[in-house]
This record gives C-alpha cells, sequence and structure tokens, in this order.
C-alpha cells in the first residue's frame, strides 16, 4: 500500500459467488464463506496485473522493506489446492480488491 489509504477486512456468508472476474473458481457448494481484503492504496498497475500471483514477483525492492515476492503466489497455491475461490480487482489510484471464497462443506 506504499503507507497510503486504509485496509478492511471482512467476512460474509454468501449463498452463491458474486459477480466477479474470478482468477481461480471456487468448487461448487450452497454456500461459501467471502473473505475480502480491501484497500485504498495506490492501486495495481495494470501492466503487472498477469504476474500478480508468479512466485518471486515483486514491486517491492527497498531496503530492509524488500518483498520476497511469496505472498500472492502463496495465496494462490492454496487456493488451487483446497479449491478456494480467488478473484481480485484494482483501480490505479484507488486501491485493491482481494476476494476469496471459501466452499463451506459438510
Ligand atoms: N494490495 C496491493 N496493492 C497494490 N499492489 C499490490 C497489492 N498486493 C500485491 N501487489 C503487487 O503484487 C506484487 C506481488 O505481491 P506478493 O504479495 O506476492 O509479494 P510482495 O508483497 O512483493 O512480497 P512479500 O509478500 O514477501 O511482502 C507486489 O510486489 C505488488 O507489486
Ligand atoms: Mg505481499
Amino acid at each position: 500500500m506504499q503507507g497510503q489509504g486504509k485496509l478492511k477486512l471482512s467476512v460474509h456468508l454468501r449463498t452463491q459467488p458474486p459477480e466477479k472476474v474470478f482468477v481461480l473458481r471456487p468448487d461448487a457448494a450452497q454456500r461459501f464463506i467471502e473473505l475480502s481484503v480491501v484497500d485504498s492504496g495506490p492501486g495495481i498497475p495494470a501492466e503487472i496485473r498477469d504476474r500478480l500471483f508468479e512466485p518471486f514477483f515483486t514491486t517491492k525492492h527497498s531496503g530492509a522493506k524488500a518483498g520476497t515476492g511469496l505472498g500472492l503466489s502463496l495465496v494462490y497455491s492454496i487456493a488451487k489446492q483446497d479449491g478456494l475461490g480467488l478473484a481480485v480487482e484494482s483501480e490505479p489510484g484507488k486501491g485493491a480488491s482481494f476476494i476469496i471464497l471459501m466452499p463451506v462443506r459438510d
């Protein structure tokens, strides 16, 4: 977030996946727990949107705060392995929104 904006975490129970473009579709279920992570930071430039979930891809190169580029690739791997849904949206300059949908199983 480059020190800008606010971060909001929220959890909702859904009976169907929201109308989003999913990076990964969730497994079918009657209900889903939706975890959304929304920030009002700088957003994600269009030119890196396709690389977000790539292992070791990072734009954080400065000193002690340098990134590993493993955060989102771990999120992707776990979501894929467990049949979770994953969606991301961003409007550059206005922030980013990540959604994880967890199918509720009996
Ligand atoms: N909320 C966000 N807003 C803007 N850009 C983001 C956001 N989340 C991720 N990115 C972009 O995606 C890149 C990859 O993210 P990822 O979490 O995989 O690695 P990282 O954050 O750079 O490193 P680390 O997770 O080790 O701190 C980031 O470097 C950044 O460019
Ligand atoms: Mg990260």
